[in-house]
């Protein structure tokens, strides 16, 4: 059966053979036992909802199955023969344009060499779902297939509802991930709930369906590396000969070697899990690999004393390499981490001690035990980091709940006033002032055509508009034009595509609509194929997160999520193809809102109308709340803005004398 003919039939009526497990690529550990055995009938229950009556004498058991093995029943039988990848846009079975550009980036974030859990339709972050199980994934591309420009598909967490009358100007798809009463949004509940086949986390551009590889977070990443280098440089010099320790070569957090290499610095990435690290390795985003701690500091020692720009990979546990680096008296100029602490209790993070296997094995077998392990890493890891604070190492933490996560555990991480912590985030620091206060996010792009010299051209168009506009620029944006230019100059020669022809690039409100425009007139032109924009959740306004976006947020709002609400409805009514808005992604269930849009350009003037719309309200409705929060750089942004579009008015803040407040309690 052809790639087609597998998408036009959906769900097969026939029950394809039943395949052997697959031990050649990385899977999903085992989820936690949560169901009492009424739930598992329900779940049962549930998953068999998809299928003809005729086959569940065949299904109940293999899914009763799946569920005591696994934890989650995947339907593994469905996963189709055909290759799953992002092929170019006029090979999907479509009757809308803008249908087949979702399929595309569906089938990007499913293909082997961008997801970390295949199998299980995780994309990336561990649990960071495209789809519960390959019932829904084959529906789902099903409904697309068939679906006009006068519909709209709702997508209730993986679960494909249906497609209902629209009109073309609606969003063609709509999609929630996790979304739950608030009372019901703890960690056990996603495990509960997910297991049920309900609900699940989509984290930030998984379950949205924009997720690109790790080419996505190189460029934040690259971004925030430079920018802490240059907090610690103390005579102007740059990243050469210093050390950036870390952890974690998954889906985002492989992008930090090549950073670290983009920046001009030495890495030391320490990763546990052997399929993550050689397949980094091979896939050349990381240099270099030891397994030995001896052989790690001496080749640390020699770069330094060479000034080499190398990455380099700890096969192990991060804890050891910061203590070995401790007891060795390595210097780490910079330091941070991006395991997955938003998801501690079901394989983010993996104790000391232990191999990913007996890990593994604990945690489905004895998640209490598991847990105590877990919390007693944190101490120790946060006890090694503050040895070399000590001595004057710059920490950061990722936004991946590393603190909050190691404060749970008890660990000494807070502040001397009980409410920060002892070092700052990224985004408190570096992102939100330098970046997002002033409209600089994580703007994408996808050529469907499939074709990389689409992308060579379309990189080209962005760094003359980028150039151009640096001319007029003002004095407190211009060193953030002049990294992305950088950037996008040489970001074909660093060779960042896994998967689909995909770029980022940060650019403010400005430079996304005039970058898009002329991708329009490029595709218009027949000098381009058609074009996906996107970005990452991870943004200006998409995101309401305390300890990561909304970090730098001092006027009590961090914690509500009006914002990114605002944004998702915002978006849908101003020409986006897609929306999406998630519980959880980065930093964990229950701790954060986020959402996103994808948007087809096809070089119409329709388009050209939607993108202007639609990306002016993405990003200007975050630089509006956190101008409001009384945050500068914002308030210089947002006026500058209203002085260049008549249309927008927004409230301004008026600050409050200190003298004033403080003589009042
Ligand atoms: N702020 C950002 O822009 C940003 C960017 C990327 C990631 N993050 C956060 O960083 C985290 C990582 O994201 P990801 O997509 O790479 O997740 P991932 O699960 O794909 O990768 C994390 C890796 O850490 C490894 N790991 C876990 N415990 C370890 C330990 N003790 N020592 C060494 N390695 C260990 C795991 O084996 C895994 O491969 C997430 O929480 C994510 O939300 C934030």
């Amino acid at each position: 059966m052809n790639f087609k003919e597998q998408i036009l039939q959906g769900i097969p009526k026939e029950l394809p053979a039943l395949k052997p497990y697959d031990t050649s690529i990385n899977h999903a550990p085992k989820r936690k036992e949560i169901l009492t055995v009424e739930e598992k009938k329900l779940a049962v229950r549930n998953a068999l909802r998809y299928f003809d009556a005729k086959h569940h004498a065949v299904l109940g058991p293999e899914f009763a199955h799946e569920l005591n093995e696994y934890g989650r029943i995947y339907m593994y039988r469905f996963i189709p023969e055909v290759e799953m990848y992002a092929r170019p846009i006029d090979e999907y079975p479509h009757k809308c344009k803008q249908a087949a550009a979702i399929m595309l980036m569906i089938q990007n974030n499913l293909n082997h060499a961008v997801a970390q859990h295949p199998h299980e339709l995780i994309t990336y972050g561990g649990n960071g779902a495209v789809f519960q199980n390959w019932g829904q994934y084959l529906l789902t591309m099903q409904y697309l297939a068939n679906m006009t420009e006068e519909q709209t598909l709702h997508m209730y967490s993986g679960h494909p509802m249906g497609l209902f009358p629209s009109h073309k100007e609606a969003p063609r798809v709509v999609v929630t991930n996790g979304m739950m009463i608030p009372n019901y949004s703890k960690p056990d509940d996603w495990e509960k709930y997910n297991a049920l086949g309900v609900t699940q986390y989509g984290q930030m551009t998984a379950g949205s369906y924009m997720y690109i590889g790790p080419q996505g977070i190189v460029h934040g990443t690259t971004i925030t590396v430079l920018n802490a280098g240059r907090k610690v440089s103390k005579t102007g010099e740059g990243l050469e000969g210093k050390l950036f320790v870390t952890a974690g070569l998954g889906g985002m957090s492989g992008a930090q070697p090549k950073a670290g290499n983009i920046a001009g610095c030495i890495s030391v990435t320490a990763e546990v899990n052997a399929l993550a690290t050689y397949k980094r390795h091979e896939q050349g985003w990381v240099d270099e690999v030891y397994e030995d701690l001896d052989e790690l500091v001496a080749r640390v020692n020699k770069a330094k004393s060479n000034k080499e720009v190398v990455s380099i990979a700890y096969q192990g546990n991060v804890v050891d390499v910061w203590e070995k680096f401790d007891e060795e008296n390595v210097f780490i100029d910079l330091g941070s981490d991006q395991t997955s602490l938003h998801n501690p209790w079901a394989g983010g993070y993996y104790p000391v001690g232990y191999t990913v296997d007996e890990s593994n094995e604990m945690m489905a077998n004895d998640p209490e035990r598991f847990k105590v392990a877990v919390q007693d890493t944190l101490r120790k890891h946060a006890i090694a980091v503050q040895r070399h604070t000590s001595k004057g190492t710059y920490f950061f933490d990722y936004g991946n709940a590393f603190l909050l996560e190691a404060s749970r555990a008890g660990a000494d991480i807070m502040a001397e006033n009980g409410i920060d912590f002892k070092y700052p985030s990224y985004v408190q620091d570096i992102m939100g002032p330098m970046c997002f206060d002033f409209g600089f996010g994580p703007f994408r792009w996808v050529c469907t055509s499939g074709k990389s010299e689409d992308l060579a051209k379309t990189d080209k168009i962005a760094a003359e508009i980028l150039t151009e506009m640096l001319k007029e620029a003002p004095e407190e944006i211009q060193q953030q034009m002049a990294d992305n230019i950088k950037w996008i100059n040489a970001a074909n020669e660093n060779k960042l595509v896994v998967g689909s022809q995909a770029r980022i690039l940060y650019a403010d409100a400005e430079g996304r609509i005039k970058i898009a425009t002329a991708f329009n007139k490029a595709i218009k032109n027949g000098e381009i194929g058609a074009v996906v924009l996107g970005r990452d959740h991870h943004d200006v306004s998409g995101t309401d997160s305390p300890y990561r976006e909304t970090s730098n947020i001092y006027d009590g709002s961090q914690n509500t999520a009006d914002m990114a609400i605002h944004n998702v409805i915002g978006d849908s009514f101003r020409g986006a193809t897609w929306v999406s808005i998630h519980n959880g992604g980065g930093v964990g269930w229950g701790e954060v809102m986020n959402g996103g849009f994808g948007m087809l350009l096809d070089g119409t003037g329709d388009a050209e109308r939607r993108l202007k719309n639609m990306l002016f309200y993405d990003v200007n409705n975050g630089i509006a709340r956190r101008s409001w929060a009384r945050n500068e750089e914002a308030v210089f942004a947002i006026k500058r803005e209203m002085d260049r579009s008549p249309n927008l008015k927004v409230t301004l803040p008026n600050r409050a004398e200190d003298d004033l407040i403080n003589n009042l309690f």
